[in-house]
């Protein structure tokens, strides 16, 4: 493959500007709308299946990686030096518990979470810092609830760039923050929410040494439309019916929508999923466009609250790419209370997975939608379990207080017990204690 196959082009229908590769930009130069990198000729798709499925059993580095192992469809040429972790094959779980608490016959939990640093950010941060290194940037950045600076910071780390990331202060959880500080990144807590973090990241980033890498940077979204890809190779290239993706910034749900679509028209697959897009009731400017009739105007929401922190998001930058997305496939966009993210988020924990509380708007907006028992349906975890410990054990204690001050009700809390060493000194003991329950 040459790279001159691939172009970066800007997806206004009245703009359609095209760019190099290789030109440092997150969005049009011409009209500031969003970039989509596109490959000028249609790839012949008869070997890939198998291909791929053979570089499973392969011991180089790239074929291990779930993002690059999918490199035909990468916008990069097959001698670059690969940022990697080991991103992607993630595992695909049958959810028994979830589904019946969804009324559906059966439910799959593609879980992001499995990823090297415990959220599905890795799979576009492989492709993003690569591009990185290859336009020689010297710093990389970003804004962040969370997730994307603990990414930015492992792979930052791993490629030898410098690394500053500005969050939210007091509002990113201690798991997340750790990460960042562990793999050697300059933190920066401003006073303000995301959306005042990514504004700020913006301006910065036009100076030429500094390489923005949300999810508004075209490379993320390649690597993230790779899950597409390998979620597709793990149902044998059925498509699910519905496809449910937490909605914050909007890149998951745009690199979704492109995978898919790439996947469609290359005849990879007969039909897309129809993505559906949850968001917290608290941070709900797309379900807010979705529901207008007229879809004409879109209104940043200039307060978000809730409780699922890495959602906690106004204006989300990716609007557009995630409006094609569940327009082009039938899908929808809806919103989810704080009491049912953190129901849903206990009974996925039941399912032996469990999540961080952004993740399981996904099954809160299944149980919601009224999908017909046997229709297929995938939900997308994001994060891991272990990303936000304190909401889990406040849930659990029914400690969890909820924005405006309302307390979360533990309703398939499981709390610790409190036992005395002397209560406890053989199996009877045990048992009675356990009936107690
Ligand atoms: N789930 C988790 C766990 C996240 O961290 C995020 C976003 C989302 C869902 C929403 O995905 O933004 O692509 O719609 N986290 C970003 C961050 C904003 O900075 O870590 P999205």
């Amino acid at each position: 493959m040459s790279y001159r196959t691939y172009f970066q082009h800007c997806i206004a229908p009245d703009c359609g500007a095209e760019f190099d590769l290789d030109a440092r930009l997150y969005v049009c130069s011409r009209c500031g709308g969003l970039l989509d990198i596109e490959r000028r000729e249609p790839i012949d798709a008869t070997l890939l299946r198998d291909l791929w499925m053979t570089r499973r059993a392969s011991l180089d580095p790239r074929d291990r990686s779930g993002v690059w192992r999918f490199r035909e469809f990468l916008p990069f040429t097959d001698d670059t030096q690969i940022v990697s972790l080991g991103e992607g094959n993630t595992p695909l779980y049958d959810a028994p518990r979830s589904a019946d608490y969804c009324g559906l016959a059966g439910l799959k939990l593609k879980h992001q979470g499995c990823n090297p640093t415990g959220s599905f950010k890795d799979t576009g941060m492989t492709a993003a810092v690569t591009q990185a290194r290859k336009l020689g940037a010297r710093l990389v950045v970003c804004a962040s609830t969370g997730n994307t600076a603990a990414s930015l910071a492992a792979y930052a780390a791993r490629a030898d760039l410098m690394c500053a990331i500005v969050v939210p202060s007091g509002h990113v959880s201690h798991a997340k923050l750790a990460q960042a500080l562990d793999y050697g990144a300059k933190v920066l807590e401003v006073d303000g929410n995301f959306d005042t973090c990514m504004n700020l990241i913006r301006e910065l980033a036009e100076d030429e040494s500094v390489y923005l890498v949300n999810s508004i940077n075209p490379f993320r979204i390649e690597g993230q439309k790779t899950v597409a890809f390998e979620l597709a190779e793990q149902l044998e290239w059925r498509v699910p019916d519905h496809l449910v993706v937490p909605g914050g910034n909007l890149g998951n749900s745009s690199a979704f929508g492109k995978g898919f679509r790439e996947l469609f028209e290359s005849g990879f697959i007969d039909r897309q999923p129809k993505i559906t897009v949850v968001q917290a009731e608290g941070a709900a400017p797309f379900a807010k466009f979705y529901s207008e009739d007229e879809h004409e105007s879109f209104v940043n929401e200039e307060h978000p609250q809730t409780l699922a922190s890495a959602i906690k998001i106004g204006a989300p930058v990716s609007w557009q790419k995630a409006w094609r997305a569940v327009r082009e496939t039938g899908g929808g966009v809806i919103t989810v209370t704080e009491q049912e993210i953190a129901d849903a988020k206990a009974i996925i924990g039941r399912d032996g997975i469990g999540c961080e509380p952004a993740s399981a708007t996904t099954v809160a907006g299944i149980r919601k939608l009224g999908i017909k028992e046997s229709e297929s349906v995938v939900a997308v975890l994001t994060g891991h379990v272990l990303k936000d410990t304190d909401y889990v054990i406040k849930y659990h204690s029914e400690n969890l207080i909820a924005p405006g001050d309302v307390r979360i009700a533990g309703n398939f809390r499981n709390s610790p017990i409190k036992v005395a060493s002397q209560d406890l000194h053989n199996l009877q003991d045990l048992q009675d204690i356990l009936r107690i329950m």
